[in-house]
């Protein structure tokens, strides 16, 4: 075989692709009773739009983004995130001019250069939501909910809602200023990962899963300390809408995220059961962004998950919708009459929305029945010449193994 998908890439086979549309058609339902829309995203838009909205000093953009001229010796980028496309087509459509929040839905393939591992792709697929337009606490706890919604609605129950605050460019600088001293004198002692993001982008440290490291920044002044009294102010209707709300969480002080575009809330659901890469879904408020991008000053929050990890969490709680759509009825003939009745028949009963099928292979009447119990079919109808003679065929019921005949004209009425 010459050609194989790429590193960190998958292909969804037939035998599992009807569990992700089990999956998604659970998530989209839930998603609708909270009233979000569906927006479609092109895969591509200009790199200056990613760079811009996650950072530059991001791992995702310095390291792992597919980046590639076009034609046009323009450059692009295949999306690593869903949210910067979102917010380039609120803005390029003037959606917020439409009504004052806009409450948005994707689902779709992400790419980041990463190296993979259990849970990390490098093509992965996530769902995710966009409120935009509302400063409110209240939509916080709105939207963190339904994340938590999602996973109840999937059956998933290994998890636990990390909950942080990450301040705003008011109190942030301060923070920034107390924890780079506090660190100075420990860099040797980190990682090389971390030795960069003192420099670049130094709260990412608490993201690092190195022994040493986490020994270094044990007593680190934590942003959840320095908040100025609008955060905090914010940070507590959160709290207390998610009480109301009846939603536990854990306040988790090193909980950062590895976007630049969050402020204030910052949230994560984890499950023991993906190991090192646990993070099930993330998301936070990104209040800058749209005006960072060009537009008026507009609040915004949202989230994001991964389909395969939990696709994965389903996978080890033995909660995976395995309910195939199966064949309703396999048509069996034997000889050129008999196949042009089936043609006929199938075009009628699946206008009728009956899923069947029939035999392309010109296979003996045992291979033809061999085949319908391979597809799970619940019913055979087997013409032949007597059959057709006779105006009548057999229909089985491949549960029970009953066997009758039935009229050929009535096989509509039988489903
Ligand atoms: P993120 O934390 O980068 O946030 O990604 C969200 C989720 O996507 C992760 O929690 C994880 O489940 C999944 N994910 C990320 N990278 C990979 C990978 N390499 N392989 C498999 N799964 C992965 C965002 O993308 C933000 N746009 C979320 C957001 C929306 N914030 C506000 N609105």
């Amino acid at each position: 075989m010459k050609y194989k998908a790429l590193y960190g890439t998958h292909d969804l086979l037939p035998e599992d692709s009807f569990k992700w549309q089990n999956l998604e058609e659970k998530v989209r339902k839930t998603i609708s009773l909270y009233n979000y829309k569906e927006i479609r995203t092109p895969i591509f838009e200009e790199t200056d739009l990613f760079a811009r909205s996650i950072g530059q000093d991001t791992d995702i953009v310095q390291k792992e983004m597919y980046t590639f001229l076009d034609q046009g010796k323009r450059s692009l980028t295949l999306r690593p995130e869903g949210t910067a496309g979102v917010v380039r087509a609120y803005l390029e459509h003037s959606l917020g001019e439409k009504s004052p929040l806009v409450k948005l839905f994707y689902f779709g393939p992400m790419f980041r250069q990463e190296r993979p591992q259990k849970g990390r792709l490098r093509q992965f697929h996530q769902f995710g939501v966009e409120a935009i337009g509302s400063l409110e606490p209240s939509l916080d706890a709105e939207v963190i909910d339904l994340s938590v919604k999602i996973c109840y609605a999937l059956g998933i129950t290994d998890f636990k809602l990390h909950l942080n605050s990450i301040g705003c460019p008011v109190c942030r600088p301060i923070h920034r200023d107390k924890f780079l001293n506090f660190m100075k004198d420990k860099v040797g002692e980190l990682c090389e990962d971390c030795k960069t993001r003192f420099l670049r982008n130094p709260l990412r440290m608490f993201d690092c899963k190195k022994e040493g490291c986490i020994e270094q920044l044990k007593d680190a002044p934590v942003m959840i300390d320095f908040l100025c009294e609008e955060c905090k102010n914010h940070y507590i209707l959160v709290k207390q809408y998610l009480d109301a709300l009846k939603i536990d969480y854990f306040e988790d002080k090193t909980l950062v995220r590895g976007l630049d575009y969050y402020t204030k809330t910052a949230f994560e659901l984890k499950s023991k059961l993906l190991g090192t890469q646990d993070t099930l879904c993330g998301g936070g408020r990104y209040d800058l962004l749209v005006e960072e991008l060009g537009g008026k000053n507009t609040p915004a929050i949202g989230f994001a998950a991964g389909i395969e990890r939990f696709v994965l969490v389903l996978k080890m709680e033995e909660k995976l919708d395995l309910e195939e759509k199966n064949l309703d009825l396999f048509i069996a003939t034997l000889g050129d009459e008999a196949r042009t009745l089936a043609m006929k028949l199938i075009k009628d009963l699946r206008e009728k929305n009956i899923i069947c099928e029939t035999d392309y292979l010109n296979r003996s009447l045992k291979a033809q029945m061999k085949e319908a119990n391979r597809q799970k079919a619940k019913k055979v109808l087997i013409i032949g010449e007597d059959e057709i003679k006779k105006g009548k065929a057999i229909l089985k019921d491949m549960d029970s193994g009953e066997q009758k005949e039935i009229e050929l004209e009535k096989i509509r009425g039988a489903f």
